[in-house]
C-alpha cells in the first residue's frame, strides 16, 4: 500500500534545521563534545514541593483514573489563585481549561475556532504551531513580521483591513520566543481594540510569563475588557523545568474555553491527576521557587551576554525568556553560515534565524538551558574561532 502524508501535512513549511542537525549528529558521532544551546528544554529538576506532592499521592487509586477533560477542580482553583496573586485577574472555574502542554492548546485553537479559508495572524519569527495549527485547519496564515526597530511587536496598523476582516485568531507571544521581547500594557490594549474592531480572538501565548529579569511582565488578561476578546495560554514547562509533564492551561473568555474543552474532549482525556495535584500545590505556594529559577537563568544570561560582548560583538540582553536573540556578529554573513561555522569549529549549537522564517534572517538564537559553566565554556570556544 502506498501511504502518503495528508495534503495538510504536505502544506507545512520545510523543516529548515534538518541539515544543521545532520551536521551536529555527525560531529557527536565522531566523539566531539557539543554544547547544545539549540533547544529550549529546561535542564534542572522541578521544585521539590512538586516532586514530594506527587510521590506522597502516588498510591491514591482515584488519581490514576481519567481526569475531567477541563482539569480537576483543585487544579483550576490553584490556577485561579495563582492568577489573582500574580496579575490581579479573577478567573472563574469555567474560564480555565487544562492543556496537555501548551503546544497542543496552541495548535488546536484554529481547529476548534475557525473554518477553512479563514485567516490567522501569526508572528514571524514565532513558535511553529501557530502556523502548523493554522494549516491543519485549512486556514491561511498571514505573517506579521517582528522587527527589532519596533521592539519585536507586530505592526497591527500594517495589516490590510480586508485581511483583518477575514482573520479569526491573532496570536501574540510575550515574553517572546525567540526575541526575548516583552509586551507593554499599551500594546495589549491595542490588540484588544483591534480584535474587537474586526471580531477576532486574541490568543496570548504566555508560556514564558514567569521567566523575567526586570519587572514582571503583564498578562494580556490584565487589559480592561480582555476576556471579551481573548484567552491566555500558560504552561508549567519553562518556569518549573517540567517539559515532560505536559501540564498547561488556557484561560479567559468562558465561551472560548468551553469550545476548546469540547474540542479536546474528542481527542484527549486530560492529564494524569497526580501531575495536576502536584502542580496545584506549587501554584498555591511556589513563588519562592520561581525566584530561584529566575536567578539561575539571569546568571546564565549574563555569562553569555558579557562573554560575547567581550569579543566586541553587539549582544542585546533579553529582559525575559529563555533565549538570547542577537544579530549575526559578522557583517554580510548569513545566519546559517555563522551557526554552521560555530558548530563545526567550536562545537556549540546556536540556531540560525533563517530556520525561524524569512523575517528572522540576520539573527541567531542561543537557549540558556545548560549550566552556567557550560555556557562559559561555549563562550570561550566561540571566542577562539578565527573569522
Ligand atoms: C512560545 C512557546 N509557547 C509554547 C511552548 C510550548 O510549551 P509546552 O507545550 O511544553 O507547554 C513553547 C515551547 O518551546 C514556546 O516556545
Amino acid at each position: 500500500m502506498g501511504f502518503a502524508p495528508s495534503s495538510r501535512l504536505r502544506r507545512l513549511p520545510p523543516y529548515l534545521f534538518a541539515e544543521f542537525e545532520r551536521k551536529r549528529a555527525a560531529l557527536e558521532k565522531r566523539g566531539r563534545d557539543v554544547v547544545n544551546l539549540g533547544i529550549g528544554d529546561p535542564d534542572t529538576n522541578p521544585p521539590a514541593l512538586l516532586l514530594d506532592t506527587l510521590v506522597r499521592h502516588l498510591n491514591d487509586p482515584f488519581l490514576h483514573q481519567y481526569s475531567p477533560s477541563q482539569g480537576t477542580e483543585e487544579f483550576r482553583s490553584a490556577v485561579a489563585s495563582f492568577f489573582k496573586r500574580r496579575y490581579g485577574v479573577a478567573l472563574a472555574p469555567n474560564e480555565i481549561c487544562l492543556g496537555v502542554g501548551s503546544k497542543e492548546l496552541i495548535a488546536h485553537m484554529p481547529l476548534a475556532l475557525t473554518d477553512p479559508g479563514d485567516v490567522v495572524l501569526v508572528p514571524e519569527p514565532g513558535y511553529p504551531p501557530y502556523r502548523s495549527g493554522t494549516i491543519f485547519a485549512l486556514c491561511e496564515p498571514f505573517v506579521m513580521p517582528l522587527r527589532a526597530e519596533r521592539g519585536f511587536l507586530p505592526d497591527l496598523d500594517a495589516i490590510p483591513a480586508d485581511v483583518a476582516r477575514r482573520a479569526k485568531i491573532l496570536y501574540v507571544n510575550y515574553p517572546n520566543n525567540p526575541t526575548g521581547a516583552v509586551a507593554s500594557r499599551e500594546f495589549y490594549a491595542a490588540c484588544a481594540e483591534f480584535a474587537r474592531k474586526y471580531g477576532m480572538l486574541v490568543v496570548s501565548d504566555e508560556a514564558y510569563a514567569e521567566l523575567y529579569y526586570g519587572d514582571p511582565p503583564p498578562s494580556f488578561l490584565e487589559t480592561p475588557g480582555a476576556k471579551e476578546v481573548g484567552v491566555a495560554v500558560h504552561s508549567m514547562t519553562k518556569t518549573f523545568s517540567m517539559a515532560g509533564w505536559r501540564v498547561a492551561w488556557v484561560c479567559g473568555n468562558a465561551r472560548v474555553v468551553e469550545i476548546v474543552r469540547g474540542f479536546k474532549a474528542n481527542c484527549d482525556s486530560g492529564q494524569f491527576m497526580g501531575f495536576q495535584k502536584a502542580v496545584a500545590a506549587v501554584l498555591e505556594k511556589g513563588t519562592g521557587d520561581m525566584k530561584a529559577i529566575r536567578d539561575m537563568y539571569r546568571a546564565r544570561r549574563d555569562a553569555f551576554v558579557t562573554g560575547l560582548r567581550a569579543l566586541g560583538w553587539e549582544i542585546p540582553s533579553p529582559k525575559a525568556g529563555l533565549y538570547v536573540w542577537f544579530p549575526v556578529p559578522k557583517r554580510g554573513m548569513a545566519s546559517m553560515e555563522f551557526s554552521t561555522k560555530v558548530l563545526e569549529e567550536a562545537g556549540v549549537i546556536l540556531l540560525p534565524g533563517s530556520g525561524f522564517g524569512a523575517f528572522a534572517e540576520g539573527f541567531v538564537r542561543a537557549a540558556l538551558t545548560v549550566p552556567e559553566g557550560r555556557i562559559r565554556e561555549a563562550v570561550e570556544r566561540i571566542g577562539s574561532i578565527r573569522w
